[in-house]
């Protein structure tokens, strides 16, 4: 005998809790708020702000400026913002000495703004590709990336950084065994406080094209960095990645690309609970501003569709170039 279909069919309406604003927001599980935002910004010793052809809207700014935008962020609430160099082409060097200059770009705007902006964090990233003339994360020996050698110059990087006033150092490199060695060199100097957001799970990905073109490591980049940063078939080893880098020191750890790169996202927060960030990166954005600007949707709205998402996924905050603009969106300012 066929069941007599209940005369209430269907008893459960999930669309009953969507009906309204009002109850939309009492069961949304999720919230986008400025805190979770990070704003990477590109610094040029150029004596006026540049355009980045492939990053539309996104300039890099002198220190002066940067130091304004860094006050704009304060103002919009954005708890940090992130400095990457573009380094004058006759300072980049095989051994990347740049990166160790106490007054180089990034360490000059870094003092300035923690004097006109203490409220805002200020991170640096730790890498050599925006100091080496070949474009590579580290020092070569041929064809060869060296691990163990340019660990020693990303600690001494690190601890530069530290003492024009970062207060959080985020190696992007990749090297084994660098968070131990900065963590060390921290301490080591009395810079107990600073933290070490570690780029745990960067992916080998071509989605960071637009960012190498605005700090001009791209044209320079001989072959790719597969030999140390990670395949993006792995997951496990992901895992793998962020366990050494917390065992080794790290407070914090970033998963990137962003979008495509979701489910390890998942399985860090979940597997280590620690504080978890994503970075939307170059690529991501320029993706997003080209369909946009082709017509193919609504920039705010996909800028606060895709944001929201990545907090969905784990996130305790986002590394985005529409930093500013999604503050202003979800303050209504
Ligand atoms: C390099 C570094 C890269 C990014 C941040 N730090 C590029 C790379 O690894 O080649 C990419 C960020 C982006 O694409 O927005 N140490």
């Amino acid at each position: 005998m066929p069941a007599t279909p209940s005369p209430r069919f269907p008893l459960t309406r999930l669309r009953r809790t969507r009906a309204t604003p009002w109850s939309r927001r009492l069961v949304r599980e999720t919230t986008l708020t400025t805190d979770d935002l990070i704003w990477p910004v590109f610094v040029t010793g150029a004596d006026r702000n540049e355009p980045v052809a492939s990053l539309p809207g996104v300039e890099r700014l002198t220190v002066e400026n940067a130091v304004y935008a860094a006050t704009e962020a304060a103002e919009l609430g954005i708890p940090a913002i992130a400095l990457f160099p573009q380094t004058p082409n006759d300072r980049r060097t095989a051994r990347a000495e740049e990166a160790l200059n106490p007054d180089n770009l990034v360490n000059t705007a870094t003092r300035r703004i923690k004097a006109a902006v203490p409220n805002i964090g200020v991170i640096t990233d730790v890498a050599l590709d925006p100091y080496t003339d070949h474009g590579h994360d580290g020092l070569m020996d041929g064809e060869r990336i060296l691990n163990d050698e340019t660990v020693e110059v990303l600690r001494a990087q690190a601890l530069v950084q530290a003492e024009a006033g970062s207060d959080m150092v985020a190696p992007s490199d990749m090297m084994d065994g660098r968070v131990n060695a900065i963590r060390e060199e921290l301490d080591k100097n009395g810079h107990h406080g600073v933290q070490i957001m570690a780029y745990a799970a960067k992916y080998a990905s071509c989605y960071y094209g637009p960012f190498r073109d605005a700090v001009g490591s791209g044209a320079k980049l001989s072959g790719d960095k597969r030999t140390y940063q990670m395949d993006p078939a792995n997951t496990d080893e992901a895992l793998r990645e962020v366990a050494l880098d917390i065992r080794e020191g790290a407070d914090s750890v970033i998963v990137k690309p962003g979008l495509p790169y979701l489910d390890i996202v998942r399985r860090v927060k979940e597997r280590f609970a620690v504080p978890t960030y994503a970075y939307q990166v170059s690529g991501e954005y320029a993706m997003l501003v080209h369909a946009a600007q082709a017509g193919a949707f609504d920039l705010d709205a996909v800028m606060l569709e895709t944001l929201m998402c990545f907090k969905r996924a784990g996130c305790d905050g986002i590394w985005t170039y529409f930093a500013p603009q999604a503050a202003r969106l979800i303050d209504g300012v």
